[in-house]
């Protein structure tokens, strides 16, 4: 734990993430403050301290709604400006504005996924190839990150399970992993050290399976966002957020349950399953309840936490008889 804050390098504590409004207003203070003084002795400040570039017009990829049990929330989706301003991907920083002003460096063409392990069809897919595999969706997920709060988001794809019954998986695949991209030219995050890089997540092979998980190439009707993770990205919405591996380059079917990348860092706090659970607390915080991020202003009051982040009815059974203080 100490290890890891000593790099600079850790989740911060409940109390301590800036609320969203307090985050603004700093943010247009930096940026007031970089442009003002740009040409003097500032003109020395770090690239952080520079304009938040927004990524303008991407390009429209549209689906129809899912008719998946429970893809679409009635929830008020949060504003684009938030889903796409106050992100977590630590390759490209660890403030929650940095994606947003590094990731636009991010080269999502050419790009391919590779498959591999336990399949009877490992290769490699052109990212153009498999965003035409299966009808996209649009899915209307709450993601709940394991700090505390919360957003609302359209996202646009397809089932992950489209991909992994065309791959073929063996009899001994139990497990998949996904690698994310590592990159030192492009990501400036990656110098920093404090997770093991490439950020690699898994899941069980049934959770992988389970229709609910989606396989991103867009959101709000539009291309991703490189701060979200484009060209593809997981979204796994019972569970906490940093599941929902960014930018991914690999995906390997493996016999044995592999380590993910927090688990490594502090395994104190992070287990492999991470399900969004109210009852189990984070060793440093409760997860009781959460701040949904554009609802916080100054008397916004929290929500409360639900049980598999709301999805239980359709993804409890996958837990049935599992002690999940012990498999947290
Ligand atoms: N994927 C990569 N490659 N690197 C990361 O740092 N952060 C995770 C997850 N995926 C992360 C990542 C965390 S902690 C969260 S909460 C979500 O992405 C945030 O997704 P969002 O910024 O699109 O809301």
């Amino acid at each position: 734990m100490h290890f890891l804050k000593d790099r600079g390098f850790v989740h911060p504590v409940g109390s301590d993430i800036t609320p969203r409004h307090v985050y603004a207003q700093r943010r247009r203070l930096l940026q007031g403050v970089a442009g003002g003084v740009a040409l003097g002795a500032l003109g020395a400040l770090p690239a952080a301290h520079a304009q938040i570039t927004r990524p303008g017009k991407l390009a429209p990829l549209t689906g129809g709604r899912s008719a998946v049990h429970g893809a679409v929330t009635m929830d008020k989706p949060t504003p684009y400006a938030d889903a796409t301003g106050y992100n977590n991907f630590y390759e490209f920083g660890t403030d929650k504005s940095d994606p947003a002003r590094h990731a636009g460096r991010l080269k999502t063409r050419p790009w391919t996924v590779a498959i591999e392990g336990e399949v009877k069809k490992p290769g490699t897919w052109d990212i153009d190839a498999l965003l035409k595999l299966s009808p996209m969706e649009e899915r209307v997920y709450r993601l709940r990150c394991v700090e505390g709060w919360s957003m609302v988001i359209p996202w646009v794809g397809w089932s992950l399970a489209e991909l992994i019954r065309k791959v073929e998986p063996t009899g001994n695949a139990k497990f998949v992993q996904f690698v994310t991209l590592m990159d030192a030219a492009q990501m400036p995050g990656l110098a920093r050290g404090g997770l093991e890089w490439p950020y690699v997540e898994a899941l069980r092979m049934d959770e992988a399976l389970h229709p609910l998980t989606l396989l991103a190439f867009g959101a709000y009707g539009e291309v991703l966002p490189n701060q979200n993770g484009a060209p593809l990205r997981l979204v796994v919405p019972w569970k906490y957020g940093f599941k929902s591996g960014k930018s991914i380059v690999k995906i390997r079917f493996l016999e044995k349950q592999p380590k993910t990348s927090w688990e490594v860092a502090i395994p104190s706090e992070y287990g492999f399953y991470s399900n969004v659970n109210p009852k189990v607390d984070h060793p440093r915080w409760s997860q009781a309840t959460e701040r949904r991020i554009g609802e916080d202003g100054l008397f916004a009051k929290k929500r409360p936490t639900l049980m598999f982040n709301g999805y239980e009815p359709q993804v409890g059974q996958l837990y049935a008889g599992m002690d999940l203080k012990k498999f947290y």
